[in-house]
């Protein structure tokens, strides 16, 4: 079975550290994502120092999980890349976006596990990340993943919904 159907979101991690080769796989698995115009307008910082996880811990409600993971990923934009100086080029969401899924697919690829956090465009976090670990302007936090050895069996489950398909015309269902 493929990552993309064993990959679920991961809170609860075991205290053991992830080797440096898995997390460069990790990382080389985001540069492959696809991007409008092949800009790939992305950085990703790294943090693994727990002081800095407790930190990310506190910036958002839905984050705790971030004291207790091996490492945290944060994909970025560089809006100087991402052409954000055009207000309507809002590509880049989705390049991040896609940046993040290969992120979470390369975990579950490497037997590891991990959870996407939603960080832009809420306003407190962003502003949050940026000043504790000294983003310039046009680097912003996209999302943060929380990784590491998951605590316990990883859940399982079919979501394929086939009244949510449409065949040809909307509506239509292939009998
Ligand atoms: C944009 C986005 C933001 C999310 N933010 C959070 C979050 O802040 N905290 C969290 O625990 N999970 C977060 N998640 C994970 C979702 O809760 C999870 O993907 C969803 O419940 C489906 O479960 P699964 O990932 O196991 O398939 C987020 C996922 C996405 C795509």
């Amino acid at each position: 079975m493929s990552a993309v159907f064993e990959r679920r979101s991961i809170r609860k991690f075991l205290p053991k550290p992830v080797e440096p080769e898995k997390l460069e796989r990790i990382l080389r698995a985001a540069f492959e994502a696809p991007s409008a115009h092949n800009r790939r307008p992305w950085e990703f910082m790294v943090i693994t120092a727990r002081d800095d996880r407790e930190a990310i811990a506190g910036m958002s409600p839905y984050a705790k999980m971030t004291a207790a993971a091996a490492a945290v990923i944060v994909p970025c934009v560089n809006l100087n890349l991402g052409n954000a100086a055009n207000d309507e080029d809002t590509w880049w969401i989705q390049d991040l976006s896609a940046a993040t899924e290969n992120i979470l697919l390369q975990i579950t690829e490497e037997g590891l596990g991990g959870v996407w956090l939603g960080w832009y465009p809420d306003k407190t976090r962003v502003t949050a990340f940026s000043q504790r670990f000294g983003l310039p302007p046009h680097i912003v936090p996209f999302s943060v993943v929380a990784l590491g050895y998951p605590a316990g069996p990883v859940p399982k489950g079919d979501r394929f919904d086939p009244s949510k398909v449409h065949y040809g015309v909307y509506g239509s269902r292939r009998s």
